[in-house]
């Protein structure tokens, strides 16, 4: 694992921003407070038993790779992220970022938990418009693997300080598996 001095960096932005920086005029957002207790406690966390299944896993990855220091804890955003497009990182939408019908989330969630590689279902789609849902699969693998650059608000602003990194090969597939099967099972946003 070679994310710890990048989490040291991210807890070190997220303590800076919480002081002067603040905007006046940002949308009103509930930032989650993440305390250096906590980071540690996951950090510690050994990984599940192996039968607990792949969303305990993409849920301990989560924490282990620091995930939430920018999504928050279980995914529920509100991480202010100066100048960027948003304010603050939103609550995460997996399964509408995906594009996926509600109905097709519990399928493809419990073919992920089963360990079935979704690429190999192209002769058998297990849902309707399978082609879209594995291209949007695949777009969620590339975005965690090579990362993206937060959108600046302002164009003539500074950049926004936290921007998804770049995972790269550090995950493995399965790792990539268990952290979108972990997101897709998390409640959607109008849900508390
Ligand atoms: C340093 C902060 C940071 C960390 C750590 C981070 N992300 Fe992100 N992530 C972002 C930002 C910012 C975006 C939005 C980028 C954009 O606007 O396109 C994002 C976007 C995403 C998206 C696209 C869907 C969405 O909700 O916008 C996924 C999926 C995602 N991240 C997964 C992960 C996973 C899995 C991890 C841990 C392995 C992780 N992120 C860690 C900052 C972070």
């Amino acid at each position: 694992m070679n994310s710890g001095i990048e989490i040291l960096a991210v807890v070190a932005t997220l303590v800076g921003m919480s002081g002067a920086s603040v905007q006046p005029h940002a949308a009103p957002v509930q930032a989650p407070q993440i305390r250096p207790q906590t980071v540690v406690k996951y950090w510690l966390e050994p990984p599940p038993a192996p039968q607990s299944g792949v969303v305990e896993r993409g849920k301990w990855l989560f924490r282990q790779q620091g995930c939430f220091l920018c999504h928050g804890p279980e995914g529920r955003g509100g991480v202010p992220n100066r100048n960027y497009i948003k304010d603050a990182i939103p609550r995460s939408a997996l399964a509408q970022w995906m594009k996926l019908e509600p109905e097709d989330v519990n399928p493809l969630l419990e073919l992920l938990t089963r360990g079935v590689r979704l690429e190999t279902l192209a002769g058998s789609p297990p849902v309707p418009q399978f082609n879209l849902v594995l291209a949007q699969y695949r777009s969620v693998q590339e975005l965690i693997r090579r990362g993206n650059v937060a959108g600046k608000k302002d164009p003539k602003g500074p950049n926004p300080p936290l921007n998804m990194p770049r995972w790269g090969r550090s995950l493995t597939d399965a790792d990539l598996d268990a952290l979108i099967a972990y997101m897709l099972s998390l409640p959607p946003a109008e849900q508390k």
